[in-house]
C-alpha cells in the first residue's frame, strides 16, 4: 500500500462490476440483513477496495437495497466501518434478463467455460448487455472527480464498457479484469458479436487474465479475428491507434483471511461441525463448497464418491462427502435443472450406499457466511474441488488459508486455474469418476506427516502470492504506464 500511494499519487480509483460486495435483503420480520454473497470476484477485491478506498459502481440486487442508500445511491461500506463508498445502479427486470440472465450467463459464461452446456445467443439480450454497458460508464463518467481515474472493470458482463469509457474519458487508466477463462479462438468464433466484445475490451490500458494460457487464447482470437497490430514481445495490442497490454494477473485471496478471526481450534471444530451434522465423532468428512453452478463438477465429485465407495466398501459407515451449494441464477432453467439433478443423484449414492442411518452424502443447499465456510474447511479431513474448468477458483486457496493447523488434503481439479499454483494438490480430471475415487482414497490415507509438508507449501504459496500483490501488481503497472503516456505528452 506504501509503495503504491508512492505511485500513484493523489490517483482516483473506481471499482466496476456487475455484482455488488454488500446486499441488503428484508427479511420476513422487516429487519435488514446484509449478506455477503458468493462469489470469487466479491471474495478477492472486496479487501482491496477496503484498503484503497475509493468508489465501488455495482448493480443493487438485494431486497432492501435501496433502503440502504441515501438520496444519491451511495452508502459507505463495510456496513461497520466504512472506508469506501459503493454506488449503486438500478436495472429494470427486463434490463436484468436480457444483460445478466441472457447474454452474460446464457451466452458467455457457457461459451467461455466449454463445460459442454450450449451457449445462447439472442438480438435481444445483446442489446440490453449493450445499453446496461452504456449505464455502467455513464456512472463511471458521472463518478469521477478527476479526467483520468484509474477505472477497475470487472469480468465478462462489462466487456464493452473499457470501450465506452475510453471514448468520454481518453486519459482514463482502465484495468479490465475478466474473472472467467477465455476459450480458443474456435470457440469464441461462435459469439455472433465477437468483433463488438473484442473492440470493447481493448478500449481497456491493460486487460488481465487469470493465467498466461488465457492472455494466449485472447491473443490468438484478437489475430483471427481483428485488424490490429499484436506485438508479441510485449504481449500488447494496438486497434486504431490505441494500446492495450494483455497481462496474466493470478487472482487470490486476503492473507490472513478475515474469515479466520474469531474461529475455534481445529479439534473443537470438528467435533462441533459432526454434531451439527448428525454425523458420529470420528467419521472423516470431506467438503465441497460452490455455488450450484455447472462448471464446479458437483454431479462429478459425487460420482468420485460412489466409485471411491463402491471400490473400497470398507469406508462405508466412516467416510461423508458434506457439499454446501448456494443457489444461484436460478431463473435460468440449466441452473434449476442442475439443482434437481444433484438432488436426485444423491439420493441414487445414498440409497446404494447407505445402511444403519449413516449416509455417504449431505447436500447442503443454501447460502453459507464465510466464517461458516471456515468453520466447514476446519472441520474436514479433505476438500474437494472438481471443476470442469474454472479461471483460478478461490475455494481451493481458502481452504488452504482456512488449515492454520497444516491438516488437511485438497483434491483439486486440473482444469482449476488454481492447480497451475497448487501443485501439491492431489491434481485430478473430474470427468474420470474412477480416477476421483482413487485420489479421494489415496486423501484419506495420507498420513499426517505428508499433509502437513503439502500443506504448508501451499499456505506459503498463497500468502506470498495473495489478493494485495494481484491488486497491487496491476496497479504497479498502471502507474508505469500512466508514467510512459505523461512523457510521451511532454515530447
Ligand atoms: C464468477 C464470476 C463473478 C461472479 C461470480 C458469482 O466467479 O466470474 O463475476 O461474481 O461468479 O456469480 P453471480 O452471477 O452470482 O454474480
Amino acid at each position: 500500500q506504501v509503495a503504491l500511494a508512492n505511485e500513484l499519487p493523489g490517483s482516483e480509483v473506481i471499482v466496476v462490476s456487475n455484482r455488488e460486495p454488500y446486499i441488503h435483503n428484508r427479511k420476513d420480520d422487516g429487519t435488514i440483513q446484509v449478506q455477503r454473497p458468493a462469489s470469487g470476484l466479491v471474495s478477492a477485491l472486496e479487501p482491496v477496495t477496503r484498503a484503497c478506498g475509493g468508489t465501488w459502481i455495482a448493480h443493487g440486487s438485494g431486497s432492501a437495497d435501496r433502503d440502504s442508500v441515501d438520496a444519491d445511491d451511495r452508502v459507505g461500506v463495510p456496513p461497520a466501518k466504512p472506508t469506501y463508498t459503493l454506488r449503486r445502479l438500478w436495472l429494470t427486470d427486463e434490463e436484468q434478463d436480457g444483460y445478466y440472465y441472457g447474454f452474460a450467463n446464457e451466452g458467455l459464461w457457457p461459451l467461455c467455460h466449454i463445460a459442454f452446456v450450449r451457449p445462447i445467443f439472442r438480438e435481444s439480450d445483446w442489446r440490453f448487455y449493450r445499453s446496461v454497458n452504456e449505464k455502467f460508464a455513464e456512472a463511471v463518467v458521472a463518478e469521477a472527480k478527476r479526467p483520468d481515474p484509474i477505472v477497475l472493470i470487472q469480468d465478462y458482463h462489462l466487456a464493452l464498457a473499457p470501450r465506452m469509457i475510453r471514448d468520454r474519458l481518453p486519459n482514463a487508466t482502465i484495468i479490465t479484469f475478466w474473472h472467467i477463462p477465455w476459450p480458443n479462438s474456435e470457440t469464441f468464433g461462435i459469439c455472433p458479436w465477437k468483433e463488438e466484445i473484442i473492440d470493447g475490451l481493448l478500449g481497456s490500458s491493460i486487460l488481465g487474465f487469470h493465467t498466461q494460457f488465457h492472455c494466449n487464447n485472447f491473443i490468438e482470437t484478437v489475430d483471427r479475428f481483428m485488424e490490429s497490430r499484436i506485438d508479441r514481445e510485449s504481449d500488447s495490442i494496438s486497434l486504431a491507434g490505441h494500446e492495450t497490454f494483455v497481462r496474466p494477473y493470478p487472482i487470490s485471496i486476503d492473507w490472513p483471511p478475515a474469515a479466520l478471526e474469531g474461529q475455534a481450534p481445529v479439534p473443537e471444530t470438528r467435533t462441533t461441525v459432526r454434531e451439527r451434522l448428525g454425523l458420529s465423532p470420528d467419521i472423516k468428512l470431506g467438503v465441497g463448497i460452490e455455488r450450484f453452478d455447472y462448471t464446479k463438477g458437483i454431479l462429478d465429485r459425487m460420482r468420485g464418491v460412489d466409485a471411491f465407495l463402491t471400490e473400497y466398501p470398507d469406508w462405508k459407515g466412516r467416510f461423508c462427502f458434506a457439499q454446501v451449494a448456494a443457489p444461484t441464477r436460478a431463473k435460468l432453467a440449466s441452473y434449476r435443472n442442475l439443482q434437481a439433478e444433484a438432488e436426485a443423484l444423491a439420493d441414487e449414492i445414498n440409497a446404494r450406499h447407505g445402511a444403519d442411518g449413516w449416509e455417504p452424502i449431505k447436500l447442503l443447499a443454501r447460502h453459507h457466511e464465510p466464517d461458516e465456510v471456515f468453520e466447514l474447511f476446519r472441520a474436514a479431513d479433505l476438500c474437494i474441488v472438481s471443476s470442469l474448468h474454472d479461471g483460478m477458483n478461490l475455494v481451493a486457496k481458502e481452504f488452504v488459508a482456512s488449515r492454520d493447523d497444516e491438516q488437511g488434503v485438497l483434491v483439486l481439479s486440473a482444469f482449476a486455474g488454481a492447480s497451475r499454483e497448487l501443485s501439491e494438490a492431489l491434481i485430478v480430471n473430474p470427468y474420470d469418476a474412477y480416477a476421483m475415487g482413487q485420489v479421494i482414497h489415496r486423501a484419506l490415507a495420507m498420513d499426517s506427516g505428508e499433509q502437513r509438508e503439502r500443506m504448508k507449501v501451499m499456505r506459503e504459496q498463497v500468502e506470498a502470492k495473495n489478493v494485495y500483490r494481484w491488486a497491487g501488481q496491476m496497479l504497479l503497472d498502471a502507474a508505469r504506464l500512466r508514467k510512459k503516456e505523461r512523457i510521451m505528452r511532454l515530447i
